[in-house]
């Protein structure tokens, strides 16, 4: 087995946030969520359920979504209503994660060239979530809830082998924590059942390599940071 296709596949895996309009054929999306979900799973329970939306049904629900974030930033208090459905973020920041995750925030605000009190254009770029970043392609992943959020990190494998089998296609994506906001809204709209969680959404397309915004590398950790060696 060569180890090279796998290793160039996660590494230039990266959160794009710019597509081109390039179409993905049904049998490449097909091809990829198969082979995507040959992996381990402590209960064999295969709890991901991928919803493919292209065209119209894509289009109308960034619409509704999008009209939604609109409100929601007028009146903040509308967010109660389409509060997401499980925390995924934790209810109290502590050292060193919240440095992390605002040197990542900043650093792709910076790039973008939005400052700290740029509310307008930190509002657009959020935006640009409820549009699948113009992707050809939105994925919405759900998953049944009596199998609890214990299945998640299951769930989580699955969707990394979409995205690098998403590269061993050619394709990029961005996996999206910012629809779980609105689940209320698109579950309906997909026509998923009232016991489907709402799990998060991925962009999938070809990448604008042209995007200032794809130029974004977030670092990573060296080993010696997260690694205790015991001997
Ligand atoms: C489950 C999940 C949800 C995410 N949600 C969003 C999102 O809503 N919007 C976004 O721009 N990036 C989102 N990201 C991307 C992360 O910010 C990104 O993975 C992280 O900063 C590391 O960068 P990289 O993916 O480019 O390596 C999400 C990532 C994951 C795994």
């Amino acid at each position: 087995m060569t180890a090279s296709i796998v290793d160039s596949a996660i590494a230039s895996r990266m959160s794009t946030r710019a597509f081109t309009s390039k179409a993905v054929s049904r049998a490449t999306i097909e091809a990829l969520l198969q082979d995507a979900a040959q992996l381990a799973d402590g209960g064999a329970t295969w709890p991901w359920a991928a919803h493919v939306l292209q065209g119209e049904r894509c289009a109308s629900l960034c619409k509704k979504v999008c009209e939604a974030h609109d409100a929601a930033r007028a009146d903040p208090s509308l967010l109660a209503h389409y509060r997401e459905e499980y925390d995924y973020y934790p209810a109290k920041w502590v050292s060193p994660y919240i440095e992390r995750r605002r040197e990542n925030g900043w650093g792709l605000y910076g790039l973008l060239g939005i400052g700290k009190a740029d509310k307008d254009k930190m509002h657009a770029q959020h935006h640009r979530n409820y549009l699948f970043f113009d992707a050809p392609v939105g994925l919405i992943f759900t998953m049944h809830r009596s199998l609890g959020y214990n299945n998640l990190p299951h769930y989580g494998r699955f969707l990394q082998n979409v995205m690098v089998e998403a590269r061993i296609h050619g394709l990029h994506t961005c996996p999206q924590a910012a629809w779980n906001d609105f689940a209320k809204i698109i579950l309906p709209h997909i026509g998923a059942d009232i016991d489907e969680l709402l799990v998060c959404g991925m962009a999938l397309g070809y990448a604008d390599e042209k995007a200032t915004v794809n130029s974004f590398h977030t670092p990573r950790l060296p080993v010696a940071e997260f690694t205790r060696w015991m001997d």
